[in-house]
């Protein structure tokens, strides 16, 4: 494997990937990449010119989509609206490009015969009740909750099926909540982390008790890049952690760490279908292939995002009223 054609390569974990590949292997990357308003070109400057090349393109066109994958060995399919707020308001972006856009991913690796690796989310399961002893296995059952979840789960079930029926050389991975440096301010942490910089109090939907599985972006890439090399066809891997925290818990530690009252927060409208706790059961990837996640100190690597959003104050400022202001019409 020499060309890699990374979708979504200018997003949060995309841009993550391409950087863990420049220090990781020798391997040249196309990112293919609408630049929507979750991209950022800032996040793959630096880099070697005669390695990373950005086109910038939808993945739900054929036209561009179908030679990129030609000359390519292999794609990883990042590209996707991932925001579940956003979903709710509208989900048109959502069905068309993370289930058409996959649909087109999948037409073009069939018909070149490509290796397609598939990133996916733990949302495809919905949740789990606070106190359920099972955390998500590959064996888990689809149930998921929002239009985003959704259509990930819609996309993965396209995955599968153009594996089995028409021999897709496929894998798919499915990760926990991921945090660090170039994620969207319109996200939780980065959100929260923003709004302490900015003296305004962090924003906890409901009562704050819905746990999330956090993995720092850095650990996803590097299981992705597992996989990619030494997964097997056909198969899906759970990526996660052991990070699980509840929402307070996480408001209070941002505060804290910015030295800020534990109790500096306020409670806003809950999310409509809000799921309680996502919790990976990561066991495959590590015995199969081997993988085991670097950070494993949640305090460590969040204090290390906070002192990140704080010297890239450049970069987030730009939108941040306007993100303020979206959640603000929705009582968030
Ligand atoms: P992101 O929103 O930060 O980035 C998505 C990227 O895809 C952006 O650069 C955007 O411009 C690009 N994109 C969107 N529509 C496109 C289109 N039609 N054609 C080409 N490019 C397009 O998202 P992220 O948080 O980096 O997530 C990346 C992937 O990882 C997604 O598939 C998501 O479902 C999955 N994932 C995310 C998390 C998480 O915690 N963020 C967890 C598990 C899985
Ligand atoms: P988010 O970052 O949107 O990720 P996801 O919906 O994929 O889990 O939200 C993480 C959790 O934080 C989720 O339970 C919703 C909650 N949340 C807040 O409490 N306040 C906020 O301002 C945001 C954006 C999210």
């Amino acid at each position: 494997m020499e060309r890699l054609l990374v979708t979504g390569g200018a997003g949060f974990i995309g841009s993550n990937f391409v950087h863990h590949l420049m220090e990781h292997t020798d391997l040249r990357v196309t990112v293919l990449d609408k630049l929507t308003y979750a991209a950022s070109k800032e996040s793959l400057e630096g880099l070697p010119e005669d390695r990373v090349q950005l086109v910038v393109g939808d993945i739900a066109e054929a036209e561009v989509v179908d030679p990129l994958v030609a000359e390519h060995d292999a794609v990883v399919h990042y590209a996707a609206e991932s925001h579940n707020d956003n979903s709710l308001h509208d989900p048109s972006p959502f069905i068309k490009t993370n289930i058409l856009g996959t649909f087109t991913i999948l037409e073009a690796v069939r018909k070149h015969e490509k290796r397609l690796h598939h990133v996916s989310t733990d949302e495809v399961y919905g949740d789990l009740e606070l106190d359920d002893p099972k955390r998500f296995t590959e064996d888990t059952p689809y149930n998921p909750s929002s239009p985003y979840s959704a259509s990930k789960a819609g996309s993965d079930h396209l995955v599968r099926a153009w594996v089995r029926s028409f021999g897709v050389q496929a894998t798919v991975s499915n990760c926990s909540n991921n945090y660090g440096p170039w994620q969207h301010i319109e996200k939780f942490i980065p959100r929260q982390i923003t709004n302490v910089i900015d003296g305004i109090r962090p924003k906890l939907y409901g009562s704050g008790e819905n746990v999330r599985d956090w993995i720092h972006a850095d650990d996803h890439s590097s299981a992705v890049l597992t996989i990619l090399e030494k997964g097997r066809i056909g198969e899906t891997y759970l990526i996660g952690a052991d990070g699980e925290k509840n929402n307070l818990e996480v408001v209070q530690l941002i505060l804290t760490l910015m030295g800020q009252p534990a109790d500096a927060f306020d409670h806003v409208t809950d999310r409509a279908g809000h799921d309680l706790r996502y919790a990976i059961e990561s066991g495959k990837l590590r015995q199969e292939l081997g993988w085991s996640p670097q950070f494993q100190d949640f305090e460590s690597g969040l204090a290390d995002t906070i002192e990140w959003y704080q010297a890239h104050e450049d970069w987030w400022r730009p939108h941040k009223d306007a993100v303020e202001a979206t959640y603000a019409e929705k009582g968030q």
